[in-house]
């Protein structure tokens, strides 16, 4: 049997890598704090799976906690292991992730973020539970003007959130190499995520103001917002908004459970991917593909460039190609569609 704990499983991209494991017959435990997202989720992935997939599907089991509570981290790889079902890898999505708030607030960027990994992978260590997939971002890299972003390109983070990404991967690097036969490691570097599953049923929740795009989308379709600000027109790209690698969430939930089955086929490493698609789309393409394709008015406006934005941010996604026998599948289209179908099933249940 095998386990797969997953940190932060409630979230977005979390919920949509636990169906994705749980559909190819991998058992989950899922520990989330529920700081932003919410049990329901937990119920909705059990549905789907009960409804959709069958029969050979994997369980999946929730602890409701914070990963800074090592005590009780400990008790639960404890536990796990005196039933002959011990926890043999992690996915580790759980901390916050918000840029803006993580500018004003830095202690509780550092604190949630990294102290809740130190204390994750010391109960790792005790319990000898040494494969880890955790969640990293583009946001680590200098920005760039044009070009895609290779897993060597320079490395220099604008904000506290991206510091806190950037300084996780160094002390995941400093693991490894102190005891090279122990621990496998992947940092899975994410573009920008979006969409849903096709379901409709489980997608993007921002508890609070959302500052994505695709959120802010949705805000306007819904008429909380009155329209959208684009950040900036005169960028040095093809009409003058900022240009970004969307991938569907669906297919980064497949790349995390490539990345499972690669650390468990090969020998002990520590490796760092991009995954995006490797195609950028500007704001405006954006606004114009979510509209024409979901039938939908979303009025917007020119504002000034944004802090800390970049003009183009897209991966070079070789390696992932290379490595983890993963291509995405789905296209900027899909991310549309499926965002706008999670948007009005959100929207029905308010109603
Ligand atoms: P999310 O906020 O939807 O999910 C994170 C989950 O972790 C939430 O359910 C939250 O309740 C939980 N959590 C937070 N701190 C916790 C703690 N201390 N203990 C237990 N649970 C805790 O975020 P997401 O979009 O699904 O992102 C998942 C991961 O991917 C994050 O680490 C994020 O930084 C990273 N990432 C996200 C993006 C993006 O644009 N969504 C891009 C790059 C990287
Ligand atoms: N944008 C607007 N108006 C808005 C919101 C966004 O014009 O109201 C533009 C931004 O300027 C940017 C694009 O839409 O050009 C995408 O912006 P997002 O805020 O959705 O995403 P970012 O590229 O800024 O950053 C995101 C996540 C980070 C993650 C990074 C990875 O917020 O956490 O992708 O590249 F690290």
């Amino acid at each position: 049997m095998s386990l797969v704990l997953i940190t932060g499983g409630l979230g977005f991209i979390g919920s949509h890598t636990c169906l994705s494991l749980l559909t190819k017959g991998l058992d989950v435990l899922i520990i989330d704090s529920l700081v932003n997202s919410s049990k329901e989720n937990f119920l909705n992935i059990k549905n789907l799976v009960k409804n959709n997939y069958k029969p050979q599907v994997g369980k999946v089991f929730f602890l409701k906690g914070d990963l800074r509570n090592n005590k009780w981290l400990d008790e639960i790889f404890k536990k796990q292991i005196s039933i002959d079902n011990p926890i043999d890898s992690v996915i580790h999505f759980a901390g916050l992730k918000s840029v803006e708030e993580s500018v004003l607030n830095p202690i509780k960027y550092w604190d949630a973020n990294i102290n809740s990994t130190l204390s994750l992978l010391s109960s790792m260590e005790k319990f000898n539970c040494n494969s880890i997939v955790f969640s990293s971002s583009a946001t680590i890299y200098k920005p760039v003007y044009e070009g895609r972003i290779t897993e060597n390109s320079l490395k220099e983070p604008i904000n506290p959130y991206g510091n806190t990404k950037n300084t996780i991967e160094t002390f995941l690097k400093d693991l490894y190499i102190s005891d090279k036969k122990k621990w496998k490691i992947i940092n899975l570097r994410y573009f920008n995520p979006v969409g849903a599953h096709e379901s409709g049923k489980i997608g993007e929740e921002t508890v609070g103001k959302p500052s994505n795009l695709f959120p802010i989308l949705g805000k306007v379709i819904s008429g909380e917002m009155e329209n959208l600000s684009i950040f900036g027109k005169d960028w040095p790209t093809k009409d003058g908004t900022c240009v970004r690698d969307y991938i569907h969430v669906m297919d980064l939930a497949e790349a995390h459970f490539s990345a499972l089955q690669f650390l468990k086929n090969n020998p002990t490493q520590f490796k760092s991917i991009n995954i995006g698609t490797g195609k950028g789309y500007t704001v405006l393409e954006i606004v114009e593909k979510y509209s024409k394709l979901n039938n939908v008015d979303i009025p917007y406006k020119f504002s000034d460039r944004r802090s800390g934005d970049a003009s183009s941010v897209v991966a070079d996604n070789t390696l992932a190609l290379e490595l983890l026998n993963w291509k995405p599948q789905k296209n900027i289209e899909d991310c549309c569609v499926d965002s706008y179908r999670f948007l009005l099933n959100k929207l029905s249940k308010i109603k």
